[in-house]
């Protein structure tokens, strides 16, 4: 009796905490609306099967229970009840599986007329790259990745020239035109998701994934790594503002490309050095404000004696900075997991944040 009570408790719990539980999906912001029809599909076959099953079950509890009820038959075959599992089963998984599929080859077949982005994925940050005005993506290939060249264009190819580079992790899309998102991972397995798109997919390294949709709805919208990535993984988020056409349009032309790059920046080494820390993600592992995070908080570290793994010390200066972020794995701080990736940065970029650290010591 125990039994029947327990079943029919989470059977009707599960039901309630369904319906009237404070979580539901973010509201919808781009054309997929089929994506939550077939979770609503899902939810529904799945939840029969559920309520259905554990009634029988507290059922058969019920009625044959030891001394009271009835006696069970013993029967070991059943050839038709069989047949009418198989058939109900069967229904139920294609059920399942079809409008998924259906879906899905829709979410990968692209309108021939959407505006091609790139997404670069590593640890644990991420860039964007368009087509520029010929409306072509360059050439890009894993080894010719260096300090000035993030993408790994390929030098040989022009019509990479004019794609506008996006570093950081913001990227802008102009709102109701397709978008056919191109993903790369340059080290391990990453996964771009935007919840109220209802889309993602995995960044898979040496290859190219691609899905498409259209954003519906201006405004920002967060955009995190689905896949467990390395320590870091939490931080791996981003963001995507849907702009108004028109908005997204000057924004585009004003972006840097190879053959347009940025402009020397004017300003001190301490304002290149915060905007790179941003730009390569670092702020994702290192507070600025002394609260602890994977690797060391920047906040009070410049002039501070650090000990090593190994147990020897030293002081934290300008040449220490710039050697840890360079070689991050040549000697790592105790109490910190060697988790810190290589980045291709410049020996000014190096001396920049070097001197943003030590901004921070007070
Ligand atoms: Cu990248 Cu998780």
């Amino acid at each position: 009796m125990l039994m029947v009570i327990v079943l029919l408790v989470m059977v009707v719990g599960s039901l309630l905490f369904h319906f009237i539980a404070p979580w539901h999906a973010l509201p919808l912001a781009s054309n997929w609306r089929d994506m939550d029809k077939t979770l609503t599909i899902t939810f529904v076959i799945t939840g029969i099967f559920f309520v259905v099953l554990n009634g029988f079950l507290a059922y058969t509890l019920l009625r044959f229970r030891r001394g009271q009820g009835e006696r069970p038959a013993y029967q070991p075959t059943n050839h038709k009840l069989e047949r009418w599992l198989t058939i109900v089963t069967a229904i139920g998984i294609a059920a399942l599986l079809a409008p998924g599929l259906s879906v899905y080859a829709d979410y990968v077949r692209p309108p021939s007329h959407a505006m091609e982005v790139e997404v670069l994925g590593n640890q644990w940050q991420w860039r964007y790259r368009f087509p520029g005005p010929d409306g072509k993506l360059g050439r890009s290939d894993a080894r010719f990745i260096s300090a000035s060249n993030p993408f790994g264009l390929d030098p040989d190819d022009p019509a990479g020239n004019d794609d506008p580079l996006i570093e950081g992790s913001e990227l802008r899309l102009p709102q109701d035109r397709p978008v056919k998102m191109l993903l790369r991972s340059i080290d391990v397995l990453h996964d771009f998701y935007v919840p109220q798109f209802r889309a993602r997919m995995n960044m898979v390294p040496g290859q190219v994934s691609s899905f498409w949709f259209t954003p519906t709805v201006a405004g920002r919208f967060e955009a995190m790594c689905a896949q467990l990535c390395g320590v870091g993984h939490a931080n791996m988020r981003g963001a995507v503002v849907v702009l108004p056409g028109a908005a997204f349009d000057a924004w585009i032309k004003a972006q840097p490309s190879r053959s347009a790059p940025a402009q020397a920046d004017a300003s001190s080494p301490v304002d290149v050095g915060m905007a790179l820390a941003k730009s390569k993600a670092c702020v994702a592992c290192h507070s600025v404000d002394g609260s602890p995070g994977v690797g060391p908080s920047w906040k009070g570290l410049f002039g501070k004696t650090e000990t090593f793994a190994d147990g020897s010390q030293a002081k934290v200066d300008l040449a220490f900075l710039m050697q840890e972020i360079k070689e991050p794995q040549s000697r790592v701080v105790k109490g910190f997991p060697p988790v810190m990736p290589k980045s291709e940065l410049t020996e000014a970029e190096l001396a920049a944040l070097a001197a943003y650290i030590e901004s921070l010591a007070k």
